[in-house]
């Protein structure tokens, strides 16, 4: 029987080379060396890397893109700025802007080859209507992108009365993780109380958490103690994540290395989000300026599920990103000091394979059986492919290709040089 693709010679993210790929009915049917079939479309990876799509574990898609909106910009810099411009700009955004600019992400997603997102959406506004739109934008996207959306009390659970029933009416609207924000709440007590109450309803509805935990540079900010506390107690384990953790880059090392041991017990999920947290963390610090980003590499020995996230884009908090997951690996390479080439591919799999995990995505990975969904980058192996970023040639969703993208390629007008310039051909050469 002819299958539908064939994607020739690639390199896979494990490192088996000079590998083939093929598919049929929308999912990869066989993978090795020289397959000899007929396709109906097939595409020479030229010995580049084949990996699975990229997934963000950590996204604002109802506030991205609103950079500038109403005049208002992030002029601080910090996280506390960030959610008041967000609360004023909250009323001058409308059902249709929120779609358009949603919708816009993920053409923009598509096209980088990030494939799966998890959304936290913003469920202060009694009326919902974040989420009623994102709900719909999810339905609408389904077929070329996975969107998991996590209800999220921006401004606190215990802001204001009506915020315990808009959560549950956000569920039952079809946003299916719980979120919070206990470091935000009015005093540390409430905030445990929050995990408690929050961490209780997907419990009971058996859904998957993300929180908010500890985005602060305060060590004292301790919240992510109780969300692991909780996760064990009501059975949760493999179910929860806690995002940002920043408090843990600035907690002393003995308690730093009694928290990950417990939150690694616990079996629960971290997300660092190094681009925003960079830049919005250490704001009242003169010099040195704290990093922000928790402690990606001691969390990942301890065992811990440990994606990277980009938070946002061109937004209150971040007027920068391009959707481009490997811009946020290759700052967690930095900020994290992971520049050996185990912590280099630690980071590419915070972006693929680890996220894929902790999101629940079916069928994910390049195996037989599998869905065919899988991106050919212009680079030779994730390593090359953080350092370069380089354009993704083609987007592959269920056996179809849906973005595509020529090489980059420079003409040089030099005396005596080639004529091209390839930037992937360019390498240490290790002699
Ligand atoms: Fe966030």
């Amino acid at each position: 029987m002819t299958l539908d693709l064939i994607l020739r010679n690639a390199v896979l993210p494990d490192g088996r080379a000079g590998i083939d790929l093929a598919v049929r009915d929308g999912r990869f049917v066989e993978i090795a060396p020289a397959i000899a079939a007929a396709a109906s479309r097939e595409i020479d990876a030229a010995g580049r890397l084949v990996t699975p799509p990229f997934v963000d574990a950590h996204f604002h898609l109802d506030a991205t893109l609103t950079l500038g909106l109403a005049g208002k910009v992030n002029e601080t810099g910090t996280l506390a700025e960030g959610i008041r411009l967000w609360d004023e700009l909250r009323p001058h955004i409308s059902a249709e802007a929120l779609r358009a600019r949603a919708l816009a992400y993920c053409d923009l997603a598509v096209s980088q080859g990030l494939l799966a997102i998890r959304s936290h959406v913003d469920v202060s506004d009694d009326a919902l209507m974040g989420a009623e739109v994102l709900v719909e934008v999810k339905k609408q996207v389904a077929p070329y992108l996975d969107l998991q959306l996590v209800a999220f009390p921006q401004m606190g659970y215990f802001a204001k009365p009506t915020l315990a029933g808009n959560l549950r009416r956000a569920l039952d609207l079809g946003v299916e993780a719980v979120g919070g924000i206990p470091h935000l709440e009015p005093t540390a007590e409430l905030g445990r109380e929050s995990i408690r109450a929050l961490c209780a309803i997907a419990a009971e509805q058996g859904l998957l958490v993300d929180m908010h935990c500890d985005e602060t540079d305060d060590p004292a900010s301790r919240q992510v103690e109780t969300l692991a506390y909780e996760t064990r107690r009501l059975g949760l384990s493999g179910r929860v994540t806690g995002s940002h953790l920043c408090s843990l880059h600035s907690m002393d090392n003995f308690y730093a290395a009694r928290l990950i041991g417990h939150m690694a017990a616990a079996g629960l999920a971290a997300v660092a989000n190094p681009l925003a947290n960079m830049v919005l963390q250490g704001r009242f610090d003169s010099y040195p300026k704290r990093r922000g980003m928790t402690r990606v590499p001691e969390l990942m020995a301890a065992g811990c599920a440990v994606a990277l996230g980009h938070d946002s884009v061109l937004d209150p908090w971040y007027p920068l990103g391009r959707a481009d997951m490997l811009e946020v690996a290759h700052m967690a390479v930095h900020a994290g000091h992971m520049t050996s080439q185990a912590g280099m591919r630690a980071c590419f799999a915070a972006v693929t394979e680890t996220p894929a995990r902790i999101l629940g995505l079916e069928g994910y990975g390049i195996e037989v059986g599998r869905y065919a969904d899988c991106v050919i980058l212009q680079a030779r192996d994730p390593v090359e492919a953080i350092r370069l970023k380089p354009v993704r040639l083609a987007v592959v969703r269920r056996g179809r290709v849906i973005a595509e993208a020529a090489p980059a390629v420079s003409r040089l007008s030099l005396p005596g040089r080639p004529e091209t310039l390839d930037p992937a051909a360019i390498a240490a050469i290790g002699v």
